[in-house]
């Protein structure tokens, strides 16, 4: 700078100074007005209309266009256009034709003025000077992001004065441009006006940027939402498939505990029948012959009465006729068939009062015979005897029949104390026949001298279960122990047996649902799985020890009294 002494010089910079502060300045409060428009708009369309009306206001531009460019960079579409006819939207850019082409090419502020260098570049000024540099060509932009009709040519900025275009870069990456035009007659912009320009550029590309980023974050959610939804329903639908397999399931179970309890019902009613046949045809054989015994008395006792009947007829021709036809009577019975044969033939000739007379010794011989016989068979006492033999097979059922009913309590189903030991009683004499198939001992050693809170009927189908396991798996001649006792901490039930033992690999699975070792159709594989439950509904504990060919020990825990289950 040529000044000619030091007070002009400084006066120069000072000038200066104060140029660059006022330019710095206007940039400033151009800068803070767009930030205070933009900083807090996430809307794209709300931004870009605030951006285009704050830039028209800064720029006195003859035209200003808002340009987004493509994903790859290769085009770019008209988002805003002010001060030229023709729609937004309607128009794409070739990237690399025109200034804003080559502003988004090259990621710098291009400017066509007089006097400005960059009218130097040769490869800047054709696409500047031709109207081939702005060109319209169809939408082939994703859905949504240009709503108007097919494009009419953009008017190319003939005429125009100056041209700028600056890119609109956010993180390094061109989002667009925003090109502006100055008529002919307008001041040409200066480089304070193309400075601030890259300043607003920037803070624009930025807002633009957030706007876009959020608009992302939008879809993202939306597209989020829309696979939790989906996930949701097939969610919901898994559930209701479990729901209702679960349901399946219950109703499944019911109807093997179903069966299980039915299965133990048929093998209840064998025992019980066979239990109860014996005695009861014991009974029956005797009370039929005691009948049939005491009909020979009948007989007797009635020929007795007919003979003192006959004695007491006055007339003799009524008493001949009325005994003849007694006789007569007799032939039938073997006993004195052929007596009556010779009585008939003595009879000829004889006077009616002799021959009344024959037949009065004839009815005492036959009398002293039937006394005789009579004495002989003692039917009184056969008939005592076989109706006390019969009486004693009855008393056995009735017993059964109440070891049945102390069995199953029907009448105290309901939790309760119960005499546990009596239970156990009742309960081996419905295996009585099972004991007795198998031959084996049973020792019971009762040691339960109060009564225990519980479900009776629930505890005697676990003895039940434990004590059929341990004779079917005793062979004969072995002894089947179940003793009882009480502790401090509750009663204990131990069923111990001399029979198989179960392999350690089956000690852990015996109390599972089904698993079972015995042939199909003798076994359903419950029995354990349903005593575990019963125990653990009184609060209880039951544990299997076994040895292989020594035999098993199964024990029963059972909580004090008033730690157990409350009804
Ligand atoms: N005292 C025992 N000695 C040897 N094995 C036993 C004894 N008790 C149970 N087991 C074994 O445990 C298995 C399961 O017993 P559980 O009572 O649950 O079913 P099950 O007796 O096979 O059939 P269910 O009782 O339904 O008729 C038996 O099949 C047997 O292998
Ligand atoms: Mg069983």
């Amino acid at each position: 700078m040529g000044c000619g002494d030091n007070t002009g010089c400084a006066m120069e910079n000072a000038k200066e100074i104060v140029a660059d502060l006022s330019v710095r300045a206007r940039v400033l409060e151009a800068s803070y007005a767009l930030g205070q428009a933009v900083s807090r708009e996430l809307d794209m369309e709300t931004l870009c209309d605030l951006v285009v009306e704050h830039l028209s206001r800064v720029f006195h531009a003859e035209s200003l266009a808002l340009m987004f460019s493509d994903d790859e960079g290769a085009e770019l579409y008209v988002k805003r256009l002010r001060g030229q006819s023709g729609e937004p939207g309607d128009t794409r850019l070739k990237s690399s034709r025109g200034a804003a082409g080559t502003a988004l090419a090259e990621q710098r502020l291009v400017c066509l003025r007089e006097g400005h260098p960059a009218l130097r570049d040769p490869t800047l000024v054709e696409p500047f000077h031709t109207p081939a540099s702005v060109v319209a060509v169809p939408l082939t932009a994703p859905e949504g992001t240009l709503a108007h009709p097919l494009p009419e040519p953009l008017p190319p900025p003939m005429g125009s004065r100056a041209t700028a275009a600056v890119p609109l870069v956010a993180k390094s990456k061109v989002k667009g441009v925003l090109a502006l035009t100055w008529a002919e007659g307008e001041a040409q912009p200066s480089d304070e006006d193309l400075y601030m320009l890259e300043v607003l550029a920037a803070q624009a590309a930025t807002a633009i940027d957030n706007a876009w980023l959020y608009a992302e974050i939008q879809k993202l959610n939306e597209s989020l939402e829309l696979k939790v939804r989906a996930r949701t329903a097939e969610l919901d639908a898994i559930n209701a498939e479990l729901a209702a397999t679960i349901e399946e399931l219950k109703q499944t179970q019911t109807q093997l505990v179903q069966n299980e309890k039915m299965a133990s019902l048929g093998q209840l009613t064998a025992g019980i029948a066979h239990e109860i046949n014996n005695p009861l045809a014991y009974s029956i054989s005797n009370v039929g012959l005691a009948t049939a015994r005491l009909s020979t008395l009948e007989e007797f006792v009635n020929l007795m009465l007919t003979l003192d009947d006959l004695r007491e007829v006055v007339s003799p021709a009524e008493r001949l006729e009325r005994s003849q036809t007694f006789i007569r009577g007799l032939v039938g019975d073997e006993r004195f068939a052929a007596d009556v044969e010779m009585f008939e033939a003595e009879l000829i000739g004889l006077s009616v009062k002799d021959a009344a007379d024959h037949c009065a010794q004839f009815l005492t011989y036959v009398q002293v015979c039937l006394k005789r016989d009579l004495q002989r068979d003692e039917p009184m006492a056969a008939v005592r005897n076989l109706l006390e033999r019969g009486y004693r097979g009855l008393e056995r059922v009735k017993a059964i029949v109440l070891d049945l009913r102390s069995f199953s309590r029907l009448d105290e189903a309901q939790y309760q104390n119960a005499d546990v030991d009596k239970g156990i009683t009742s309960t081996l004499s419905i295996v009585a026949h099972l004991v007795k198939d198998r031959q084996v001992a049973i020792e019971h050693n009762a040691g339960l001298a109060d009564p225990y809170p519980c479900f009776p009927a629930k505890l005697n189908q676990v003895v039940l279960n434990l004590l059929t396991n341990a004779i079917q798996a005793s062979p004969p001649g072995r002894k089947v122990t179940i003793t009882t006792f009480e502790t401090t901490n509750g009663p204990r039930i131990v069923v111990s047996d001399e029979g198989c033992g179960i392999p350690p690999e089956n000690l852990t699975k015996i109390f599972d649902p089904f698993f079972t070792t015995k042939p199909v159709g003798h076994g359903t594989g419950l029995g354990l799985s349903i005593s575990y439950k019963i125990i653990e509904e009184h609060r209880g504990k039951i544990w299997a020890k076994s040895s292989l060919e020594e035999g098993t020990t199964f024990t029963i825990e059972l909580p004090p009294r008033g730690a157990g289950r409350r009804e």
